[in-house]
């Protein structure tokens, strides 16, 4: 193997091909698997924090690729940790609860198991359907597997979609009632049938093939950028005005940040260690049989990094384009390359600031504009698309935005009626409520790793001697001691925002440096505490949790065995300790999200709709920073 291998250039460097293909037959060769292991992923152990914090160019390291699969021979998943600097197998744990998540092996799997099955085949021949190559397989994770099947079955579920050309949308011919229970390692398929509902005859189509014509009022919008743009990438490192962050895609959890810095008068300033989607959870409200089970979580289950589609210049992104590729592991344990994987580009955003002086028409207005660095991916899941787009700003705020989109999960009416818990999107089609839930794992690393978190509300006051006119409100701000005081929720109406300040580093006022994290007003999880969604979904609990640093604690569940896993890891397992999380090593997890009630604008494909966070400086820094962005060109003689 060449030395390229053997020298990574940074602990924090995504796997070559070559060193997934290294790893896979380091690990072979150690023989502890059977010819029938999959591989789910592999990915560089997460180093520990505090190697790549003193890492300086040409160090020496330990590569560690983390390999994780299931062996169907031993009804099994594993978790390797392989050295490649050592070339040896570090280590090889046998997970007792939970299991690797899905895998392309576990769908064909499912597909062949499914399609041979008599009785399936008989329940879908009762809907009229002979052929069953015309029948579309959705496999759907079901947290745990039916009460008749082996506790530890590799179980999946499978539901069906009428597919009877291949452009069609199939989304919108359900095969209703019919669901197929699966245990992959035994090779067991058990049928619910919950009776026929005629599918309809006409499609609900959105490719562009399938329309009649196009609305024709739209004239060209180029970007232009003649002399480039305004950031530099080297390695898998960023810079742009004064931020600079490196960037990684991992198999979990798609695009994940590292060391996000603003440089601030020639002071390079941390912000941020790492930050990224630790797992998200779709949990559906309807109570019918075909949903009352579906509860998703799409990166610790079925690999969001995986699902990174590959990005067209001009349809998914727009300008001066930088991509990242990102390569994946195949279950057979091959590389395989995803090209343009992460877009990196910049946009305009409106005005930055402005002031005109009223009273003197002599001088001129004072305004800039805005621009913004985008870092996004964007994924497919089954029937659903999320795209995840950090934004940096040039005064020092960071933007995360979800963009959901794709396609509604839809149930037929017989009766042709909607319900409460699944409203109409189209006649005949019902589509159910449901949450997407996602939680963001920030370390923050603000002016040092030593950081505290504050909950700031802003109460109205009462009458009094202070308050005689009874217009007085004020901020009430409460530190946040420990693990179990720090479960917090949203409250928009006391206009709440959780602050990390920086105790021991302080700006000009005298007051400690801090960032606000101003959440968007979303519930969390409303699933009741009876049910499966929340004994697993544990950290949609709440919408904030504060932990100290720990370098096992990367995840908010189960992290790469929640396919399957009984619920009790992550974060309500961290935080029963109650460690403190004062003037500490902070990691600060924020649950958000949408409470999707489908509308029939949503259909037959949605519209993007948004969800996110921001972190806004606080007294970071001692005035506006961006003072020195310079007018547009054609602005300053005016
Ligand atoms: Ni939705």
């Amino acid at each position: 193997m060449n030395s390229v291998i053997n020298n990574p250039t940074h602990p924090l460097d995504p796997c070559t091909a070559e060193e997934l293909t290294l790893a896979v037959s380091i690990l072979r060769d150690a023989n502890e698997l059977s010819e029938q292991a999959a591989f789910a992923c592999g990915f560089p152990a997460e180093p520990p924090k505090d190697l790549v914090l003193q890492f300086e160019a040409g160090m020496d390291f330990d590569r560690l690729i983390r390999l994780i699969g299931h062996d169907r021979a031993r009804k099994q998943s594993f978790d390797a940790h392989v050295s490649l600097t050592n070339r040896q197998l570090v280590e090889l744990n046998w997970i007792e609860d939970g299991q690797a998540p899905v895998s392309a092996a576990d769908y064909l799997r499912m597909l062949e198991l499914v399609k041979a099955d008599a009785e399936w085949v008989a329940a879908v021949s009762k809907r009229g359907i002979e052929d069953v190559s015309k029948v579309h397989l959705e496999p759907w994770v079901c947290g745990q597997p039916l009460p008749d099947m082996h506790p530890q079955a590799r179980a999946i579920r499978a539901i069906a979609f009428l597919s009877e050309r291949p452009q069609d949308n199939y989304y919108a011919k359900p095969i209703e009632g019919l669901i197929a229970h699966v245990d992959l390692d035994e090779g067991v398929v058990i049928v619910e049938d919950h009776g026929v509902v005629p599918i309809p005859q006409d499609g609900s189509e959105y490719a562009a093939a399938a329309m009649d014509g196009f609305r024709k009022d739209l004239k060209p919008l180029e970007i232009t950028q003649p002399e480039g743009p305004s950031f530099t990438v080297e390695g898998q490192v960023i810079r742009w005005q004064k931020w600079r962050m490196r960037i990684a895609v991992n198999p979990v959890e798609g695009l994940v940040l590292y060391d996000v810095r603003y440089n601030d008068n020639g002071r390079e300033r941390p912000i941020l260690y790492r930050a990224s989607l630790s797992d998200m959870v779709v949990p559906y409200g309807d109570s019918s049989p075909m949903h009352n089970w579906k509860h998703a979580f799409d990166a610790g289950e079925t690999l969001m990094g995986h699902g990174g589609n590959s990005l067209r210049l001009g349809c998914d992104c727009l300008g001066e384009i930088h991509y990242f590729d990102n390569t994946i592991l195949r279950p057979d344990g091959k590389p395989l390359l995803v090209e343009n994987a992460v877009c990196l580009h910049e946009e305009d955003f409106g005005i930055l600031w402005k002031h005109t002086n009223a009273f003197n028409p002599k001088l001129p207005p004072e305004v800039r504009r805005k621009r913004r660095l985008v870092v996004s991916m964007i994924h497919t899941v089954g029937n659903y698309e999320y795209g995840f787009f950090w934004y940096f700003y040039q005064d020092g705020t960071i933007q995360l935005e979800v963009k959901l989109t794709g396609i509604v999960g839809v149930s037929l009416v017989a009766d042709g009626q909607g319900t409460e818990s699944a409203p109409l999107v189209a006649p005949g089609i019902a589509s159910p409520v449901h949450q997407h839930l996602f939680c963001f794992r920030l370390d923050f690393n603000l002016d040092g790793q030593d950081n505290s978190v504050c909950e700031v509300d802003v109460e109205p006051q009462p009458i009094g001697p202070r308050n005689p006119n009874d217009n007085y409100f004020k901020t009430v701000s409460r530190l946040l001691r420990s693990e179990q005081e720090a479960q917090r929720d949203n409250a928009p109406e006391r206009s709440r925002v959780w602050k990390v300040i920086n105790p021991n580093v302080t700006n000009s006022m005298g007051n400690p440096v801090g960032y606000k994290l101003l959440a968007q007003a979303s519930p969390p999880l409303l699933s009741g505490k009876g049910s499966l969604h929340y004994q697993r979904a544990g950290f949609a609990r709440h919408n904030l949790w504060v932990t100290p640093y720990a370098d096992e604690e990367l995840y908010a569940d189960a992290g790469p065995f929640t396919n399957l896993h009984s619920g009790n890891a992550g974060l309500p397992v961290y935080t029963e300790q109650d460690r403190n999380t004062e003037n500490a090593d902070l990691v600060v997890w924020h649950t958000f999200g949408v409470t999707h009630v489908p509308r029939p604008e949503d259909w037959p494909i949605m519209p993007v709709e948004y969800a996110g966070f921001m972190l806004m400086p606080v007294g970071f820094f001692d005035a506006n920073p961006a003072l020195d962005v310079p007018p547009a060109s054609h602005c300053d003689s005016m």
